[in-house]
């Protein structure tokens, strides 16, 4: 009995989470209108009440799946109501105000605008810039801070349950070493962000020595505060490119890598898969989640379109054609799967138990 109502508690937690951000975006567009007309008409495509259907089943899905994996034991269903919720209140107002200075740069097409104390010489070209249009691009304690919630909100409330679809395969890949000792069985999240994966990750293997890798350094910043408040064993946190990942080739027993190969050119994705592959143990379970793409839901594509249109992502067109499988294979990953889940797609890859590199 107490499960029914857990549940209905989940599904009303989640409801209220993407009402809260439709009205947000809905406010947000009416104001934009008002206040900051775009110059240049964005060519957005409607959706389709077809299409808006199809989206609200697939939210429904994802959700019951998370429901699901919770009461398989693959983490706990405390994990289904985590929210930040101190940084909402904190940070949301500065959301909306922000959304002035975003609607300024998408109007005069600017994505390469740093505040003046940030020194972006030493990051790759590919990475100065504001994605999504967003303040300081990756590179400030203020975009950390407003990450998450902007995350949350463009996914209706749903970025977490798609973050959290990793943890099964994960835990799945990993029972190639039930004779580990569970604390020696290290995992990689690369390019962890704000710390909601590793967080996730903490939860569902509680004895694991965890590690993360991000290139912002106020995106660490703010993975450590949030890691440092949960029991168990910080995190290592590293600031690091991902395609020259700074570890001993066969360290890793699984790694993880959520919402990045989007933002990146195809040959850095390659060098990603190769790195994550020459440090990954022979046995490992490499787990990638990033958006859908083209070819797996193609009525999807007007959102697909919509998306790099709005926001500043200049490889997401490549990405939704990228054969990811293929790039994997190359590098040496076999048993690859795929799935997807709302809005996103997983590639879960195995490296080969007799690997030599
Ligand atoms: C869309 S965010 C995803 C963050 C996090 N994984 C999540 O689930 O929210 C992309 C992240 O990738 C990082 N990043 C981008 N290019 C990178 C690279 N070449 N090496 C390491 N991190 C990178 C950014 O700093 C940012 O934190």
């Amino acid at each position: 009995m107490s499960d029914i109502f857990t549940k209905l508690a989940y599904q009303t937690f989640q409801q209220g989470k993407a009402a809260f951000a439709l009205a947000h975006k809905n406010t947000a567009s009416q104001l934009r209108n008002l206040i900051n007309p775009p110059i240049n008409q964005l060519r957005t495509k409607p959706l389709s009440p077809d299409i808006l259907q199809l989206l609200r089943q697939r939210l429904e899905q994802i959700l019951e799946t998370d429901w699901q994996d919770a009461q398989l034991g693959v983490y706990p269903e405390s994990l289904l109501f985590d929210n930040p919720w101190e940084d909402f209140w904190r940070y949301y107002p500065g959301i909306c105000l922000d959304l002035l200075n975003i609607w300024e740069r998408v109007n005069q097409n600017k994505y390469q605008e740093f505040s003046p104390d940030i020194d972006i010489q030493n990051y790759p070209n590919y990475y100065r810039r504001n994605f999504h249009y967003q303040t300081d691009g990756y590179l400030s304690d203020t975009s950390a801070n407003l990450y998450d919630l902007q995350v949350e909100l463009l996914f209706n409330g749903a970025a977490d349950p798609m973050r959290r679809r990793v943890l099964a395969p994960l835990k799945e890949g990993l029972k190639a070493f039930d004779a580990v000792p569970p604390q020696q069985i290290r995992v990689l999240d690369v390019a962890c962000g704000t710390g909601r994966t590793l967080k996730m990750i903490r939860a569902s293997l509680p004895k694991a020595s965890l590690f993360g890798t991000d290139l912002s350094p106020t995106y660490l910043r703010k993975a450590n505060q949030l890691l440092s408040q949960i029991p168990g064993e910080l995190p290592q946190l590293m600031q690091a490119k991902a395609e020259e990942l700074p570890y001993r080739d066969n360290y890793f027993h699984g790694i993880t890598c959520v919402f990045l190969f989007h933002e990146l050119p195809p040959s850095i994705r390659q060098r990603i898969i190769e790195q994550c592959f020459r440090v990954i143990q022979p046995g490992g379970v490499f787990v990638i989640c990033d958006s859908i793409q083209a070819i797996d839901f193609p009525q999807f594509m007007p959102m697909m379109e919509n998306f790099p249109a709005m926001f500043h992502e200049p490889y997401y067109r490549h990405y939704i054609t990228d054969d990811l499988v293929k790039r994997l294979t190359q590098a040496g990953f076999e048993a690859i799967t795929t799935q997807n889940h709302f809005m996103s797609k997983y590639w879960i890859a195995h490296k080969p138990e007799d690997a030599t590199v």
